[in-house]
């Protein structure tokens, strides 16, 4: 009997802050109109300046998570932590997390995959699972946006997308038939790194930044040094977005990666009892249930009350449905993401 992983425990945190988008029209020359309409938000988290981090958050999603799976955090024998917004550029989150939850000294681990980032994470903590090195792996996936965007007129096309939050699970092995993650599939394409990115601080010193032909970047001292008053002066520590075209190859990809997981064990759309897509954009959502032609209560979606909030918008999802009891035993459930890379992934589970 080959052993599975299956999620034992989920859970999520979101800050108590709500931030409409009237909220953010009081900023930027923004409106309530055009974020719905091209996104489908309505509001989004922000943490607390100075009394919460990625990893405080991530550590709230933990300790449900845990306890959801019956154990304790001395029980945890691995963490993978997922996230584009650490509290340090290093060391990472994992390591803030093992600390502040007085766990053993345990490996920890540190996705930097974006908005798929918590499926790579869910994929990695598969196979140690699958090996059987491990018994409890935790993974999480938070984010902290709300400190590194740009809250001007200039910044308002990302500005207005992002939210703060959390999510775990605990990972543990199954005998069980028919239970557990049945397939992940992970992929990458870095042809197009620099149309979702946040340049600086880094160590590109403008070599690819020039080949990628942005115009905006084309000062020598910017990218030439690891941090600059120039590159504050000109915003470019902040993220960067070409929408359009991280739209057209998203609606591309995510329908792409859902089959191939779909095809991976024989199954059809059909089957699916729950797609939770990484919730990027509602209308990207749509697009890829209208392609798959699923009905609604296949597809789930909260975007409208958080944002993107990249790797945790999937364990956001997935523990709000099964809150919800629209995930229940046996059903299968579809986890998809894509997003800066770019990269992309899909993992099939019966839960
Ligand atoms: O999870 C990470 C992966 N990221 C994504 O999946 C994002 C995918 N892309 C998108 O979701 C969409 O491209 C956006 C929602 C980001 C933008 O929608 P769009 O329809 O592609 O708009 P656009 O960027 O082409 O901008 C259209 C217009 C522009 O004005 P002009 O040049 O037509 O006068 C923008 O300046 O809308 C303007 N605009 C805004 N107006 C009001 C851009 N952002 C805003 C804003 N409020 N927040």
């Amino acid at each position: 009997m080959s052993i599975r992983s299956r999620i034992a425990g989920i859970g999520m945190y979101v800050p108590q802050n709500i931030f409409t988008n009237n909220d953010l029209a009081r900023y930027m020359d923004t409106s309530d109109e055009w974020i719905t309409e091209r996104t489908g938000i309505k509001e989004r988290r922000y943490a607390d300046r100075t009394g919460e981090t990625t990893t405080t958050m991530g550590v709230e999603a933990a300790k449900i998570a845990i306890e959801r799976a019956g154990i304790t955090a001395q029980d945890i024998d691995f963490i993978v932590f997922a996230t584009l917004s650490p509290d340090y550029y290093f060391p990472g989150c994992g390591v803030l997390l093992q600390r502040a939850m007085q766990m053993k000294e345990v490996g920890a681990l540190d996705v930097r995959n974006q908005c798929s980032g918590f499926v790579y994470a869910l994929s990695v903590a598969d196979q140690f699972i699958k090996s059987g090195m491990y018994k409890n792996v935790l993974v999480v996936g938070a984010e902290k946006h709300s400190f590194g965007l740009d809250f001007s007129t200039r910044g308002r096309n990302v500005a207005v997308i992002f939210g703060d939050g959390a999510g775990a699970v605990v990972l543990q092995p199954t005998e069980k038939e028919n239970q557990g993650i049945l397939s992940t599939h992970l992929h990458s394409d870095g042809a197009s790194a620099e149309i979702l990115a946040m340049y600086n601080p880094g160590t590109h010193a403008n070599h690819w930044v020039k080949e990628a032909k942005l115009a905006d970047f084309d000062d020598a001292e910017i990218g030439e040094m690891f941090f600059s008053h120039a590159m504050i002066d000109k915003a470019q520590t902040y993220p960067f977005m070409d929408g359009k075209s991280v739209f057209k190859v998203a609606v591309e990809k995510f329908p792409e990666v859902i089959k191939e997981s779909l095809d991976a064990n024989n199954l059809q759309t059909t089957d699916i009892n729950l797609l939770i897509p990484h919730q990027a954009n509602l209308r990207i959502s749509q697009f890829v249930q209208k392609k798959l032609q699923l009905r609604d209560d296949q597809v789930f979606n909260n975007i409208q009350k958080y944002g993107n909030t990249t790797a945790a918008s999937i364990p956001i999802a997935l523990c709000e449905a099964w809150e919800q009891g629209r995930v229940k035993e046996g059903d299968l459930v579809c986890l998809a993401a894509f997003g800066s890379g770019f990269t992309w992934a899909s993992a099939l589970l019966r839960w």
